[in-house]
């Protein structure tokens, strides 16, 4: 087998002017969504909302690949379509995240491993038939006193490059996901420091595990401080110690960098994004894949009201819109307020 569909999807995937939406969130995950607007979560109201967002008018003109759950793959449109099959129809490339969460990692108290290796190549097999031609596995990086390991960031870094390896072979690209939390009280300095840790780690594995880099993704956290931190950087600090970063770690040959929004307000992750594309001369497209930045409006607008339909989409394509415009760095500051 060769890497060309690899690439072509990746290329796919990190299109100029576009973004990925992310809307894998768990059944856990989305209840706790639901539960802010009073929503109960069914799988019908999941199925409604999903459709709601991926029927927004002109989404392929912002969104370049949906990240799926594996309940909402095997979902339909009100009127029997298969969301992957609408959203190809489109050019809107459909993925899949296929880890099974981040678990207690034995011995490392406050630190937690991702799980989902076991018959993952079966599962892969499975979701290709379905349509999906990329998938996404997330690892998660807590800072705190004492933390991370070394042996924490080794594990988990591991387990992406195995995970990765699989993708491959499977013909699927793989989003790697290493996401350094941005919940605590550390500053922009530990960010930096704890995420270039993690990213040579990461592409240390991902060659030992024979990846075709120039067929993959890379999902990192950007260099921020930690929420709790009373010192908060600048969005230009922001942008500058990311890149800083990035540069360090990911070889030229990963074709994009597609950030997680992580709890940024969605203004945020758009200028923080809008600021680092705007430095220009990068060695990969600079993309996102939100998952909140992109559906927290959305989901106020809908408010699990079928009047609200067509208000949701509106939010979602207000949001999908002003980040394509950070994709080459002219998102500013204030253009959400105007922004219809
Ligand atoms: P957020 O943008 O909400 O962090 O979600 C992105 C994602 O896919 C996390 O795995």
């Amino acid at each position: 087998m060769g890497f060309a569909d690899l690439e072509s999807v990746a290329a796919a995937m990190t299109a100029a002017g576009k973004g990925i939406l992310a809307a894998d969130e768990s059944s856990g995950t989305i209840k706790k969504r639901f539960d802010k607007i009073g929503l109960e979560s069914t799988a019908e109201a999941r199925r409604t909302y999903r459709e709601m967002l991926f029927t927004t008018p002109d989404i392929a003109q912002s969104i370049s690949g949906v990240i799926f759950y594996d309940e909402t793959l095997r979902q339909q449109t009100s009127s029997g379509v298969p969301f992957t099959a609408c959203l190809a129809k489109l050019g809107v490339v459909p993925g899949i995240k296929v880890d099974m969460g981040a678990k207690p990692l034995a011995g490392f108290p406050n630190e937690t491993i991702t799980e989902g290796l076991d018959g993952l190549r079966e599962r892969l097999m499975e979701y290709y038939k379905l349509g999906a031609r990329f998938a996404k596995w997330r690892a998660v990086i807590d800072i705190g006193a004492g933390i991370p390991t070394s042996y924490a960031i080794h594990a988990n870094a591991h387990a992406l490059a195995r995970y990765a390896a699989l993708c491959q072979e499977q013909n699927i690209v793989p989003i790697v996901e290493p996401e350094v939390l941005m919940d605590g009280g550390h500053t922009l300095e530990r960010c930096e420091e704890v995420t270039d840790a993690v990213l040579a780690e990461v592409f240390h594995q991902l060659a030992g595990h024979r990846i075709h880099l120039e067929g993959m993704i890379l999902k990192p956290n950007m260099v921020i401080s930690g929420k709790k931190c009373p010192q908060q950087a600048s969005p230009e600090q922001v942008a500058a110690a990311t890149v800083r970063c990035l540069r360090r770690h990911v070889p030229g040959a990963v074709p994009g960098i597609a950030f997680l929004s992580g709890g940024q307000s969605p203004a945020e992750a758009a200028l923080h994004l809008s600021l680092m594309n705007a430095m220009g001369g990068l060695p990969w497209q600079l993309t996102f894949s939100y998952g909140r930045a992109l559906q927290d409006a959305a989901l106020t607008a809908w408010g699990g009201k079928s009047a609200n339909f067509a208000a949701g989409q509106q939010a979602f394509a207000k949001w999908a819109r002003l980040n394509a415009l950070a994709r080459n760095g002219r998102y500013q500051p204030g253009m959400d307020a105007q922004a219809a």
